[in-house]
Parts: C-alpha cells; structure tokens; sequence
C-alpha cells in the first residue's frame, strides 16, 4: 500500500533547502532512513529567540492571522488573494494580531493552506474553507514528520497532500482524509474565515495534530 510510483511528479511545498531535498523521489529510499529525524530537524524553525514569547507555544487560536512560514516573504499576513486556485499550497504559521506574536513555539502549530474549486469540496470541509480556501496541520500522524510535497495522488488524478518520509497522502477536499499510506489518521483541520481580504482562523484546531495515540 505504501509503494510509490517512481513516476508520479512530485511538487514541493514551499521553498525550504527541507522540502526540496525530500521533493527528490530519485533520492526518497535513501531518505526515507533518514527523514523521521533529519526532517523534523530541517524542518522546525522554532529556534529564533522570539519562540519564547508568550504565547508563541500556544495553539492557533480564533481571530489570529497567519503569515509565511518560508521564502522571501516570511513573516508576511497572508492575504486571501495570495492563493492561486489547485496550488502551490503556502506553509504557515499563526500570528496573534494583538501581541504580534508569532506562534512557532512549537512545530505542531504550523499549517499549510491551498485553495481548491468549492464544488471539490465535501460538506465539512466545504464549511471551514472561506473561497475554497482549506488549511491543515503539516504534521503527519504516521510519525510526525511534516507534509512536504503537493503532488498528483498514487491511485487517481488529483493532487492530494503528501508525507515523503512513508508516502502517506491525504485529500484536503476530504478533511485531510488518508488515501495511501500507513497514516493512521487525517490531518487536524484549521477552520477559517475571511474578512476584509484578510484570511483569519475561526476555530481552533478540529482532530487531533501529530502522532497521539487514539485517532
Ligand atoms: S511520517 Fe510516515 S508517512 Fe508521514
């Protein structure tokens, strides 16, 4: 179940020296050993000075704002209008308006958003996705490595979010259901909303994010 198509493209999500190394599928069976430990250290950013804010560890909490976790425009309130419809998906990080505070304190709050066709989307998620707009937890629930590679799914046509580290793959039009892999479950689901061009989150997260027993 877990077999990757050597020929499936592959599209890395955002522009990290991370994602770009696991986006190599000529090079994913060496990763693949590797990838539990040097993806979450690639990957976690949590280590700049203003991690220790309060509230940087928090979860993602409603109203807060959500701002580019990579690339030249790190930092930067993402807009509604910033997201192009089927992809790339952005990877993001929650932002308290009021502090300013930057909630990558901890891995597990950050998220990856895409926007999709509404008409794509089932009832549940339809409901959190302002404008098709959809967000999850990056963080895999197999064993935790982050969600690094938007690409066209191993048993249909549409690109569905993908963990390199075993192959699992999940639809966002579904709830980040599971429809390859070893996942035991989906991905937590970030609800938001939109207002005035500025994409905000509603709710905090629904289902559990990362690796907890139970789901
Ligand atoms: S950590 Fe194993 S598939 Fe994601």
């Amino acid at each position: 179940m877990s077999e990757s198509n050597p020929n499936a493209s592959v599209e890395p999500i955002g522009e990290s020296e991370h994602s770009a190394c696991c986006a190599n599928p000529t090079r994913r069976a060496l990763l693949t050993a590797l990838a539990s430990c040097a993806c979450l250290a690639a990957i976690d950013p949590a280590a700049a000075d203003d991690d220790e804010q309060p509230g940087a560890s928090d979860r993602p909490q409603k109203a807060d704002q959500l701002v580019r976790a990579e690339g030249d425009k790190a930092g930067e309130v993402i807009k509604a209008d910033d997201l192009t419809l089927g992809g790339p998906p952005i990877r993001a990080w929650p932002k308290d308006p009021k502090s300013a505070v930057v909630r990558k304190g901890s891995r597990l709050n950050e998220v990856v958003l895409v926007k999709l066709d509404p008409n794509e989307l089932d009832d549940t998620t339809r409901a959190r996705a302002p404008d098709g707009i959809v967000c999850y937890s990056v963080i895999c629930s197999h064993a935790g490595c982050p969600i690094t590679a938007w690409v066209k799914e191993e048993q249909g046509d549409k690109n569905v979010f993908k963990c390199l580290c075993h192959n699992s793959e999940y639809d966002p039009r579904q709830n980040a259901q599971v429809v390859f892999g070893p996942a035991p479950r989906r991905l937590a689901a970030l609800p938001l909303t939109v207002a005035d061009g500025a994409i905000t989150v509603a709710a905090p997260f629904v289902g559990k994010v990362g690796v907890q027993q139970g789901g």
